[in-house]
């Protein structure tokens, strides 16, 4: 690492590799200026949402927004749809370069026992960095800079790391934000015990950056509640009603009584005052004035006139305690909702927008929500989505910040993914794509085929076309070829799957005779997530082919596609609707740890229902999820209609791995 002074003597830079290197702006495949549309997967209440894929800051019914992809491309995409300079305040709380990966946990209902094996545990990002620190640095430096373009010209960010890289970041955030633009240092208690070190102490605290974008930043200064020590002073009580008082110096002291400070009498003495003589007589005229023994005047204050102690950069108080085990979602590394409350409040006004876009467990959106500020969060990871989801579903019963329950239903929101910059490449390059298949699926590339394009295992593989459904078609034709290679196994990698074709595929293949399997293709988000912590996330078609057979391929799932049956009854204009069975192949270790569960609906931790789905956009209007109070899930869904129509119903089903599977069910009520 160089620091680099230039002539200017005030310059300094921190730099790594690659930091100056170019982005070719014509490569075709380069997401570094993205403007990719946004595809709106879920409407949660009655928000009206935009169907051509471009969201803008200024249209008159704001929605707040959850979106699915990397960060580096939704916020390239929003600042080329209008959003610079409109958010008021940003907190990111990113990757800390810790080498590790982070999980979330799920806790399983089991015949109504909570038993040792029912918690299971997925992974949520990864903090690892094949390219050291200058790929981190690389990541935040292309995200920090995209940031500061979104922001409005008097808000603020909040930039949450701790002692492995703060250090780095603050030099490069001076040289991004402006050295003039850096506000503050906080110093947080992130633990009340921590780790004992036998190198070394133990670490207590993370760092908080604060920059603003310009000097004239929003600015509400934070009181924390009073404790025995800050009462001690408040001792004097003259018993006039008044209440408690200390005592505070009017004269100045210390390194303030420079020797050209100007000295004037007040009430017989002669002293350099710190107030000029028309307060210090109206304070006199109002009683404030203290005459110590010694002969120095104080003035008083008033406890009662005391909205808290002032906060400073140090954040060790109990509104902003490290989590409580009440408040916890099950997803490593999430903050305590206190924490940002003191954010939110002292940066913003309500009504503002406020965004994080390493969202995590969603602390950041669910203090906006109960704050009443507008909301913008992204997250790479499906398990952050699916957990940020949940937890803003079941707001209302969630304490609110003054420890009460919040009791109020989320507003409106809308789940959005980015388009992929990588499926657009493939469809124009097949060749590229099957490549790239093969290696992230560990198999061999075949040639001289007409269907079958890899093996692995002797069993033939075929990649089904991106982005769009497997036909029966294609599968008759690969099995027709399985039987004539005389493969008796093969597999199907598809990217979606019409209902029909999979419930026929099977039996085709089963009277062929060839062990066929139907497997899910994990969306390019998922992919990528897997490399989160990694400044290669953005763009796949950029990884060297080596990491993606090596690191990639082993963390990457491919599963069969999971089987849910749904029965429906139809009774007048009221239908319910019962998840008669659920089966997903499960891994080794998986079903070792599932072993006792009884019903393998449980294996659900979500399922929602549009009742009238207009074949475009999922608006979920029932749902029942998994809750750390409530890990039994409702196995029946009712909804009444008002019309005698036909009605499409869609329900969505996603399993505690963080797959998802819908199904289709038309009604003539
Ligand atoms: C430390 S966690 C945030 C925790 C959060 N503050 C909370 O209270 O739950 C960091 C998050 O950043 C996400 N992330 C990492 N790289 C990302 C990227 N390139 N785009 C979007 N999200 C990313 C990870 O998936 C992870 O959920």
């Amino acid at each position: 690492m160089v620091l680099k002074m230039e002539k200017d003597e005030k310059f300094v830079e921190l730099l790594w590799r690659d930091k100056h290197m170019k982005t070719d702006p014509s490569r075709k495949d380069s997401p570094y200026d993205s403007n990719l549309r946004f595809t709106a997967v879920e409407i949660i209440g009655n928000s009206p949402t935009n169907e051509d894929g471009v969201i803008t800051p200024s249209e008159e019914n704001w929605k707040n927004r959850l979106i699915w992809g990397d960060n580096k491309q939704i916020m390239s995409s929003l600042l080329k749809q209008g959003w610079a300079g409109k958010i008021d305040l940003i907190y990111i709380d990113p990757p800390f370069f810790t080498g590790a990966d982070f999980s979330f946990t799920t806790r399983l209902y089991s015949d109504g026992q909570k038993s040792k094996n029912s918690i299971i545990g997925q992974k949520a990002y990864s903090d690892s960095w094949d390219g050291g620190i200058s790929s981190y640095l690389m990541y935040m430096h292309d995200r920090l800079k995209l940031m500061k373009d979104l922001l409005r010209h008097n808000g603020s960010i909040y930039i949450h790391l701790d002692w492995r890289v703060v250090h780095y970041v603050k030099i490069m955030c001076d040289e991004i934000f402006g050295y003039d633009n850096f506000v503050n240092e906080i110093i947080w208690k992130k633990t009340n015990s921590p780790k004992s070190q036998s190198n070394g102490f133990g670490s207590q605290h993370d760092t908080l950056l604060v920059y603003s974008k310009s000097g004239n930043f929003r600015f509400k200064a934070p009181y924390r509640e009073f404790d025995h020590n800050s009462l001690k002073p408040y001792c004097y009580d003259d018993g006039d009603g008044n209440g408690p008082y200390r005592l505070i110096e009017i004269e100045a002291q210390g390194v303030q009584r420079t020797p050209n400070r100007k000295q004037f009498e007040f009430r017989g003495r002669t002293a350099p005052y710190l107030y000029n003589i028309n307060t210090l007589k109206e304070w006199d005229s109002l009683g404030l004035i203290y005459k110590t023994a010694n002969g120095r005047y104080c003035r008083k204050q008033y406890l009662k006139e005391m909205k808290g102690i002032p906060v400073s950069d140090i954040w060790v108080d109990k509104q902003v305690s490290p989590i409580q085990s009440a408040e916890k979602v099950g997803y490593d590394t999430q903050k305590p909702e206190g924490l940002l409350r003191r954010i939110i409040e002292t940066s913003t006004n309500e009504g503002d927008v406020v965004a994080d876009f390493f969202s995590g467990s969603g602390t950041t959106l669910s203090v906006a929500e109960k704050l009443g500020r507008k909301w913008i969060g992204s997250d790479l990871s499906i398990h952050a989505i699916n957990t940020v989801k949940k937890r803003l579903l079941g707001i209302h019963d969630s304490r609110n910040l003054n420890a009460k329950k919040y009791g109020k239903q989320v507003r409106p929101f809308e789940i959005l993914k980015t388009e992929s910059c990588e499926t657009e490449f493939w469809k124009e390059k097949p060749a590229e794509y099957i490549s790239f298949m093969t290696k992230l699926y560990n198999s061999r590339q075949l040639t001289g085929y007409n269907y079958i394009q890899a093996s692995r295992e002797n069993r033939a593989i075929f990649f089904g076309p991106v982005n769009a459904p497997v036909s029966m078609d294609m599968i008759k034709n690969f099995v027709s070829e399985c039987v004539y290679w005389k493969f008796s196994g093969g597999d199907i990698l598809g990217w979606t799957w019409d209902q029909e074709t999979r419930e026929s595929a099977k039996q085709f293949a089963q009277q062929k005779g060839v062990d066929l399997r139907l497997i899910q293709i994990p969306d390019v988000n998922a992919i990528k997530s897997a490399l989160a912590g990694s400044d290669s996330c953005s763009n796949l078609m950029g990884i060297p082919d080596q990491i993606v057979e090596k690191s990639l391929g082993r963390v990457v799932k491919f599963r069969e596609l999971p089987y849910v049956q749904i029965s429906s009854i139809l009774d007048g204009r009221e239908i319910t609707l019962k998840l008669e069975d659920f089966q997903f192949p499960l891994t080794g270790e998986e079903s070792q740890l599932l072993g006792n569960i009884d019903d393998s609906r449980q294996l659900i931790d979500y399922w929602s229902v549009d009742w009238d789905y207009n074949g475009r956009i999922f608006h979920n209007q029932w749902q029942s999820c998994r809750t750390k109070k409530e890990l039994k899930l409702e196995l029946t869904a009712k909804h009444t209609y008002e019309d005698r129509s036909e009605h499409t119903i869609m329900v969505n089903v996603v399993d505690v791995t963080g797959n998802e599977i819908n199904r289709m069910i038309r009604t003539a009520v």
